[in-house]
């Protein structure tokens, strides 16, 4: 009998921004069903999805593996009736890409390589529907660093700096000549640095906010001064089902959220919120400088006209109460930090951490 269900698989989607897409896409698109492909890295977590299950009988269903498993995409894409994949499944972690590039190629790269071969032979057995999309989630990174003024737009160059920000611009080229080459109807979206609910405490804000909850040092990297282009989590979400649902195949879409700090102004607000919702005082007293990320960009900026004008989308939330309830959120969810933090975490923050030398 034909499900009254559209399916998406969504690969990644126990990772931090796939979880978000997946729990708010299921509560805002009932006619979606969602298939979740993760192979549960340090950065995927099961846990996250639990719920789901029960909550959407119909409508959910977790397979673990992975976008380097040929067989298991076929089978899944052939034994579904998938109408678009959302593509988050990604080594995301620029310091980590330092220590260990050969996992970014494989996963970044090759797999979405992959994957694409796969979904490609699908799609064309399938009569190459027209309505088929695969949505390729990348970064702002690409494009290499901004000086003090200017934005990133779609015609900025490609000038990726880091091995993470290299795998990432590769698996754009690839996505990119696949809907050149073989008219696979793909589309590109690059966005700045998310932050919210269920981002893992390896990334800056996550951090930060753990290691002043803990009266721990806040490493923060050469003298703090780089900038980032902050987007909640939620409004990337949602840019991401209007490109899905309005994008055209073969474009690029920046995102972003319009809110540039500095690294060190983003460190004194959790300082001084954490100080105020916990009722104490000093976190700043912890900020240590240290020893600078190698490469490390100095500016990341979207101009984002081209999503706003063409699809409609803009960001529904501000900086200043997003960052409120992305704290309020790990302070509510302290056991799911502590489940993140096995062994593997500890042995990440002593690689990391205890060879930077404080300034
Ligand atoms: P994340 O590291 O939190 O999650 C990545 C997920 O991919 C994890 O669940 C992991 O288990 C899964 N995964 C890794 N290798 C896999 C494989 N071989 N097969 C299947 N699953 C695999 O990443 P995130 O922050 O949620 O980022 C999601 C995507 O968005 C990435 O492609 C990243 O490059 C991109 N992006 C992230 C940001 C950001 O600020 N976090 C910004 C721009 C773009
Ligand atoms: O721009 C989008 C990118 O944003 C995504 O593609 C990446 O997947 C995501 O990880 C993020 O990359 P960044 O390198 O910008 O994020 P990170 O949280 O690692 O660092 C943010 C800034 O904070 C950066 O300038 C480095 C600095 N930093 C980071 C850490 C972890 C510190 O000063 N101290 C730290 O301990």
């Amino acid at each position: 009998m034909p499900t009254p269900f559209a399916t998406y698989l969504v690969t990644g989607g126990a990772g931090f921004i796939g979880t978000n897409f997946i729990r708010h896409t299921l509560a805002l698109r009932p006619q979606w069903r969602i298939i979740c492909l993760d192979a549960l890295t340090y950065a995927g977590n099961a846990a996250n999805l639990d719920d789901l299950p029960a909550r959407f009988p119909e409508r959910y269903r977790f397979v673990h593996g992975s976008i380097l498993d040929t067989k298991l995409l076929l089978k899944i894409l052939t034994q579904e009736d998938i109408a678009g994949v959302i593509h988050f499944a990604a080594e995301s972690h620029v310091d980590r890409s330092i220590h260990k590039p050969q996992t970014f190629i494989a996963t970044n790269v090759n797999g979405t390589c992959q994957l694409l071969q796969v979904c490609q032979a699908v799609w064309e057995q399938n009569g190459k529907p027209d309505d088929f999309r695969f949505l390729h989630v990348s970064t702002d990174e690409v494009y290499g660093a901004l000086g003090d003024t200017g934005y990133f737009t779609e015609q900025s160059a490609y000038a990726p700096n880091s091995p993470y920000s290299a795998s990432k611009a590769a698996s754009d080229h690839f996505v990119r000549a696949w809907h050149h080459t073989y008219g696979f109807p793909a589309v590109v979206t690059n966005c700045s640095n998310n932050y919210g609910p269920y981002q893992f405490p390896e990334k800056l804000i996550p951090l930060m906010i753990m290691n002043i909850q803990e009266k721990r040092a806040l490493p923060v990297y050469g003298d703090g001064a780089n900038i980032r282009d902050w987007l909640y989590v939620i409004d990337h979400c949602e840019a991401l089902l209007t490109v899905l649902e309005k994008g055209a195949p073969g474009e690029t879409y920046l995102i972003g959220g319009g809110a540039e700090k500095r690294n060190i102004e983003i460190v004194h607000l959790l300082c001084d919120l954490l100080d105020r919702l916990l009722a104490r005082s000093g976190s700043r007293d912890l900020i240590r400088f240290v020893t600078d990320r190698p490469g490390h960009d100095y500016r990341y900026a979207i101009d984002a006209a081209k999503i706003h004008q063409q699809l409609g989308w803009q960001p529904r939330h501000r900086f200043e109460d997003a960052i409120e309830a992305t704290v309020q959120w790990y302070l509510g969810h302290m056991d799911w930090v502590e489940t993140i933090r096995s062994g593997e975490y500890r042995q990440w923050i002593e690689t990391n951490y205890n060879l930077r030398d404080s300034k």
